[in-house]
């Protein structure tokens, strides 16, 4: 799996999720999660499949201190995006395996009371409008004493150094156009959820149990390939094409502008050039804080006798 991130085609860290999923994540989801036999684990907003996938690719080579439990467990995965579940489906039957995979709104889970042992989402809530909202979902749906894991970015501990002015100053468009993009999308996102996680979980009755950083680094030392100022070039240009508003068109293609003088500021400056980016994800694992129900073994009727 590609693990090349950039900042300066994004504004966000979903735009880099795609491409970073390192091996240190999986065993990180495995061993908070633990996919044993028989457990039910729910994936919620799962994309096109990626945890469910590592999961997989762990199972089939054996894994690494996990061999084989992953698949023996129930994973049942959701999303809203119905062409993504297609391609989670699809993608785990290239693959030999049926997953059990639903278009569904995650704030209104298709799942009774405690159904799973445990439930996970990550990179979702920042998507959405009303996070409490989904928590509370994960709450209802995850048995008592059962593990929640909440992934989310602090998009706002972003880090961009460029030796070159030019690059600071496509940056800053960058950064500048996404912003504008997001706003006139009406993107509910809450940027940096994140580190805000562990007080979100005792709000809706989840006991925050530990917070785990996953640092997201890049550094290069030398003028970038002309492939890789191609995929930015080709990245931004995609996104500056679907501009809702003459203005952002026009901010976008600055941006673009941008980006080509730093390629051929960086090209001239050889090995002399460097490029340093950095973010983090927030990986908050809890447990929910409910009761067990206890069953009922004295009632009226038994009272009277
Ligand atoms: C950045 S992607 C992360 C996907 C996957 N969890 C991963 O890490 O690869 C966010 C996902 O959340 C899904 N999503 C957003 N809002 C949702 C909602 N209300 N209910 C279910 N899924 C949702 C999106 O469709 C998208 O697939």
């Amino acid at each position: 799996m590609p693990r090349d991130i950039d900042l300066l085609t994004s504004n966000t860290l979903k735009h880099l999720r795609d491409r970073w999923w390192p091996d240190a994540f999986t065993t990180f989801l495995e061993d908070t999660l633990q996919p044993l036999p028989d457990k039910r684990i729910l994936d919620v907003g799962c994309g096109r499949g990626t945890a469910e996938l590592a999961f997989l690719e762990r199972q089939n080579s054996g894994g690494q201190n996990h061999g084989g439990q992953a698949a023996s467990a129930w994973l049942v995965a959701i999303d809203i995006v119905q062409s993504r579940v297609r391609e989670a489906r699809a993608a785990a039957q290239d693959r030999g395996l049926v997953l059990p995979v639903a278009t569904a709104d995650a704030v209104r889970l298709p799942f009774a009371r405690a159904s799973f042992d445990a439930s996970f989402a990550v990179a979702v809530l920042q998507h959405v409008p009303d996070p409490i909202r989904v928590l509370r979902e994960c709450v209802r749906v995850t048995r008592p004493g059962g593990r929640i894991v909440i992934v989310e970015p602090d998009n706002g501990a972003r880090y961009f150094f460029s030796s070159l002015e030019s690059g600071r100053r496509a940056f800053e468009l960058g950064t500048e156009f996404f912003a504008a993009l997001a706003t006139s999308a009406g993107d509910p996102a809450d940027p940096v959820i994140g580190p805000k996680l562990p007080s979100l979980f005792l709000e809706v009755g989840i006991e925050p149990v530990t917070v785990q950083l996953f640092p997201v680094p890049q550094v290069r030392v030398g003028a970038p390939a002309p492939s890789v100022w191609d995929a930015r070039q080709h990245a931004i240009a995609a996104v500056v094409s679907t501009a809702p508003s003459e203005a952002l068109e026009r901010l976008g293609r600055d941006y673009l502008k941008a980006v080509g003088r730093y390629r051929d500021r960086a090209t001239a400056a050889g090995p002399a050039f460097v490029e340093i980016q950095h973010t983090i994800l927030f990986a908050a694992i809890g447990q929910n804080a409910g009761e067990e129900e206890m069953p009922v073994i004295f009632s009226h009727e038994n009272e009277k006798r």
